[in-house]
């Protein structure tokens, strides 16, 4: 039988074993009573009773056991002309000093802080700061907006902000403040204060009596130890999409994640302690809290904090710049920043510039990998490519190649071969298994693993409603797919309103709210249409009401500003039309999957439903006009 079949059979058959002597990975301060509490099923926890701090396990104990002087933070911006190396020695300095300093504010274990901070060193700190104190993190994403962020504010009842005066993005400079101030007027929770570290490249005004500049913050403290916590307590919310414009707050515990995430770097990535390792993506994914802080750090690796783009600071060759300077041995990134480098760089040339001799792998995840990408990257990499598939909800990859196990194959298109503890099915509409090769939505059989998130801040029935209800027993991943004859996972599309861009996940939902806000609107569909670079492009139709006599492109305009105010500039929301009426079946449902379809240039079926087929013919000849990139399969 192969190691990985061995691996995963054990998880099945006795995950408690399985996930006890993997813990063993991990320093407890408190021994688990349980490994899997089920007492609240189907609300699983993982070991209930244990306690442990993830501060310790992701820096202090490197330096209590002889690391302090290996790089632990390699920060690389090309966006700031900066380098600097923090060794796990500085990293404790640091995480214990703004530690001290939250406590000294009345920071303590149970404390929700919210982190809005660009790609810079300060923000790990931040978050290892929390962790130390037990406190709960909260780190939003500098491309959203005011609105998004004071809800956020308002849904984790923030106790503290930490924040950056500005973001570097090209060609820009982000006004970090003046979204933090509009956001903190429009919450109606208030927070007792902000620390804000001050970028030379646009430093701001504090306001007076809420804001305190960060070395004022740091100075004079006295450093904090780490607090034992609850194996079960929370360590951090991060918001995502869902269907609706009230965004899910994912919680994390602490002891299931130091569990996990230790595992996967060795499993998964087959990146031993001491090694540099590399996750391309930001602090406010997933990806950047899993594979830019912990994980690696749990792992004692050097992590790579790399504040710039696949392109453009100051070209395509930027990622290979990174690896052969840093000596890389394994990467993550979105499969979107692979296409915008093989759009700028087709032959692959600016490889070649490099000393890659040392990277062994390259990961992709955010999104299906196209087998055109998977097949650039080995080609001009020469390493095996890992295309590995996950969630904000998970933490890690439900399915993925496990190269510390066993290497399989690449197919182009497959995310490989559930991980253990991921009893993974496709199944049908009714709940029944499918056979290899069928097409259906794909769900894990209860308990998830640990790592994986055991609740929806303060709302533990939205939790089950979203997820546990579809298929009682189950968790619905949100994702249709199969798995092959070969035990191979196939991820096509979300079943829900989640579009992705970019490697974003976006609600179309939260476009629809936004638009139909407007005045002159009295409906809205949006939907993503396939695009060649961003994988999907949010598109927007609106019906006006009857009255309105202005310019539709006007209004358009005013819609795009709009959901750029609401959303963000993620949104990467351009494209929008006028239409007389919207596609519907007799029971009023919108067609979107239908406009979907024709705007992508795919083949379609008219819904048997169709309140009135006229109407796709109208819709089709409004997206002709509208200009789009109208791509291999959209033209
Ligand atoms: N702060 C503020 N604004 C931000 C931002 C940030 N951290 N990140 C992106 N934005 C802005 C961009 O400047 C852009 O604004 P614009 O409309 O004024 O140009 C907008 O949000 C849309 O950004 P994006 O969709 O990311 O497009 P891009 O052209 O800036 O970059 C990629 C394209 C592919 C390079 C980039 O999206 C990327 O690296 N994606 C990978 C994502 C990822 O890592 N996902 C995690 C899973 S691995
Ligand atoms: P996020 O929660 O932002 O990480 O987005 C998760 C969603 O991204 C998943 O539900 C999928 O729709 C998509 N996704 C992530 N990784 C992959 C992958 N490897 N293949 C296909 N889709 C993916």
């Amino acid at each position: 039988m192969s190691a990985y079949q061995n691996v995963f059979d054990l998880s099945m058959e006795d995950s408690e074993t399985f996930w006890s002597e993997a813990a063993t990975g991990i320093v407890w301060d408190k021994p688990w009573e349980k490994v899997l509490d089920d007492t609240n099923a189907p609300f699983y926890r993982w070991f209930t009773g244990g306690e442990l701090n993830t501060c310790e396990n992701a820096v202090d104990r490197h330096v209590k056991a002889g690391y302090g002087e290996q790089p632990a933070i390699i920060y690389d911006s090309p966006a700031a002309g900066e380098k600097r190396v923090y060794t796990y020695a500085d990293l404790q300095q640091k995480t214990a000093q703004l530690a001290g300093a939250l406590k000294a504010c009345g920071i303590t274990q149970g404390d929700r802080v919210i982190i809005y901070m660009s790609m810079v060193p300060e923000a790990v700190f931040a978050m290892l700061a929390c962790a130390r104190l037990g406190a709960v993190h909260s780190v939003v994403f500098g491309g959203f907006s005011a609105k998004e962020l004071a809800v956020r504010i308002d849904d984790a009842k923030a106790k503290f902000m930490l924040s950056t005066s500005c973001g570097l993005e090209p060609g820009r400079i982000v006004d970090y403040k003046k979204i933090l101030d509009e956001a903190l007027d429009m919450a109606t929770h208030k927070v007792d204060g902000c620390a804000i570290l001050q970028r030379p490249q646009q430093p701001c005004a504090l306001v007076s009596g809420r804001d305190v500049d960060w070395n004022e913050f740091i100075a004079d403290i006295e450093p904090a130890a780490c607090v034992p916590v609850a194996a079960t307590a929370p360590l951090y919310i991060l918001y995502t999409s869902g269907t609706t414009g009230q965004p899910k707050g994912i919680v994390r515990d602490n002891g299931g994640h130091a569990v996990a995430l230790q595992w996967t770097m060795t499993n998964i990535y087959d990146v031993g302690p001491g090694e540099v390792y590399w996750a391309a993506s930001d602090i406010g994914w997933v990806v950047g809290h899993s594979y830019i802080v912990y994980a690696p750090l749990f792992n004692r690796n050097t992590t790579v904090l790399y504040e710039g783009k696949p392109v453009g600071t100051p070209d395509a060759g930027a990622f290979w710049r990174v690896i052969s300077e840093h000596n890389v041995v394994s990467m993550f990134t979105a499969p979107t920043a692979l296409r915008a480098i093989k759009k700028e760089d087709p032959k692959g040339e600016l490889v070649r510039d490099y000393d890659l001799s040392r990277l062994r792998a390259q990961f992709l995840a955010g999104e299906r990998s196209d087998p055109d990408t998977i097949d650039w990257v080995q080609r001009h990499l020469q390493v095996p490519v890992v295309d590995h598939w996950w969630q904000t909800e998970t933490g890690w990859a439900i399915a993925a190649n496990p190269l510390g196990i066993e290497h399989f194959p690449t197919k182009p298109g497959a995310a490989c071969k559930p991980m253990p503890g991921y009893d993974l099915q496709a199944l049908d509409d009714e709940g029944k298994i499918l056979a290899a090769g069928e097409l259906g939505n794909l769900a894990v059989k209860l308990p998830l693993p640990p790592g994986t998130f055991p609740t929806i801040w303060g709302d533990a029935e939205r939790m089950r409603d979203n997820y546990l209800t579809a298929y009682p027993g189950y968790y619905l991943s949100g994702d249709s797919g199969m798995i092959d004859e070969d035990g191979y996972v196939h991820v096509m599309s979300r079943i829900d309103d989640v579009i992705n861009v970019a490697a974003h996940r976006l609600s179309t939902g939260q476009m629809e709210e936004s638009l139909c806000r407007h005045p002159d609107v009295a409906e809205a569909a949006v939907f993503g249409v396939a695009d060649d670079f961003k994988g999907e492009l949010p598109l927007g139709l609106v019906v006006l009401n009857s009255t309105v006599q202005r310019d539709a492109n006007q209004i358009c305009n005013e819609l795009i500003a709009g959901v750029r105010e609401d959303i963000g500039a993620v949104a990467a929301f351009k494209l929008v039309a006028v239409v007389k009426r919207l596609p519907k079946t007799r029971s009023g449902k919108i067609l979107r999957g239908t406009m979907r379809k024709i705007a992508s240039g795919e083949d379609y079926v008219v819904p048997g439903t169709i309140d009135d087929p006229a109407i796709l013919d109208e819709i089709a000849e409004v997206l002709r006009q509208l200009e789009y990139p109208k791509t291999a399969g959209n033209k």
